[in-house]
């Protein structure tokens, strides 16, 4: 007897045949063409997708779901948003982080995000949104899995205390290390920011996150700097390079030559095309650039890339859905990736790709004995999936049965 059963659905990896998958004591129990179990719940699945889920790589929930407050960002530029923000900011307390915060963490995993990475900005002495994501990563843990990256969004050098209050934030228990070396004052600044950062992470055994050259500035390469810190400290798998748009925007010859240092140093890296194809490119005329990492590129020279919302309604982006298969939509069109594996590169841009930069194999995929996390989507495949923005029928976390949405039905009302 097993407690849940999914009859019939089709593996993301393997779309051609339908199994059944059986889950007991929260684990996958059992997959196959036609398992011989019974269970007290059993779903039909029909012949919908089952996928593991959807991992949001890069979001800042500290700021979501404040689009408005105190006034919309009118001009859509990263420079109102950031002075929005600041007035926005005064107002913020734990329990106003925290509820929004969930907010957004339950709108992602109604569409099938059970796996997050969040910044918390620690640029405040009071440290309010590093403490709320902190309170908000354990009181969800029984559905999602939550990793908090303290992440200087002022800078470490640009003023007195950011440098001791990033250190802080690793006492209090942070997962990640952020940085942000093209907003520091100096490029020499934004180098030992870099150093800093992975002192840090090794001191501490943390993961890294950098937000990376997001700007349209040919001549913001911190990226080599991030690559050769890696190289050196061997830490390549558990460094991320966010963003990293100035990689669109670097001369062939040097981007060549950087790629080369890339894949020696097998980092990991993490696009958000909703919100870069919006605030890069605004001081271009035309020809004016998508304002996209060379996502493309670093799949073909197989290196990790995953994809992430970035912004969920906020002062930078004033839409946002929470729904990743919208930004895999969004790669698929501005990275020009509409051939068959590219299109299925895309899908795992959101999925195992995002499970490999958390380093979180240990509960993440589809495998017998691995804890029951997985959706089923409303497609008969991940291009389907991407294609038609479809609806994730059913959620299932650490074996219990999480959300179940049912898709719009269509009624034809006179004959055709
Ligand atoms: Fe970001």
């Amino acid at each position: 007897m097993t407690s849940l059963l999914l009859r019939q659905g089709r593996l993301v990896t393997d779309p051609e045949a339908t199994v059944d998958v059986a889950i007991q004591d929260g684990a996958i129990a059992d997959i196959g063409p036609h398992l011989d179990v019974s269970s007290d719940q059993v779903i039909d699945l029909e012949g919908r997708l089952i996928s593991p889920p959807f991992v949001e790589s890069h979001i800042h929930l500290d700021s979501a779901l404040t689009a408005g407050q105190p006034r919309w960002n009118q001009s859509g530029t990263l420079f109102e948003g950031i002075e929005i923000w600041r007035e926005r900011k005064q107002s913020l307390s734990i329990e106003d982080v925290k509820e929004r915060a969930i907010a957004a963490l339950k709108l992602q995993a109604s569409q099938g995000v059970l796996f997050v990475r969040s910044h918390a900005d620690v640029s405040e002495p009071t440290q309010t949104p590093l403490k709320a994501l902190l309170e908000v990563r354990e009181a969800v843990k029984d559905w999602l899995t939550l990793q908090v990256v303290a992440f200087p969004q002022d800078g470490i050098y640009s003023g007195t205390g950011n440098a001791e209050r990033l250190r802080e934030a690793l006492e209090l228990g942070a997962d990640v290390v952020g940085g942000i070396p093209h907003y520091e004052l100096t490029r020499e600044d934004g180098v030992r920011s870099i150093q800093y950062v992975f002192d840090l992470a090794q001191q501490y055994d943390r993961l890294i996150d950098i937000h990376c050259d997001e700007i349209d500035d040919e001549q913001s390469r911190f990226l080599e700097v991030v690559a050769a810190e890696a190289i050196r400290r061997n830490m390549g798998e558990r460094v991320t390079a966010s963003h990293t748009t100035a990689f669109g925007s670097y001369n062939d010859a040097y981007a060549f030559k950087l790629m080369g240092f890339i894949e020696q140093a097998g980092i990991n890296f993490i696009s958000n095309p909703l919100i870069n194809l919006t605030l890069q490119g605004r001081t271009d005329t035309y020809p004016k650039r998508r304002g996209l990492t060379r996502v493309k590129e670093l799949w073909q020279n197989k290196l990790n890339v995953s994809l992430g919302h970035d912004c969920i309604q906020d002062p930078w982006y004033n839409l946002g859905s929470g729904n990743l298969l919208e930004v895999a939509s969004m790669a698929v069109h501005a990275c020009q990736m509409t051939g068959k594996d590219e299109l299925i590169a895309c899908y795992e841009m959101i999925t195992t790709n995002g499970a490999k930069t958390l380093q979180i194999s240990d509960r993440y995929g589809l495998e017998i004995g691995k804890p029951a996390n997985l959706i089923v989507i409303n497609a008969e495949d991940a291009i389907a999936a991407i294609r038609d923005r479809a609806v994730v029928c059913h959620v299932i976390s650490q074996g219990n049965h999480l959300v179940s949405t049912t898709p719009a039905m269509t009624t034809w009302q006179i004959s055709v």
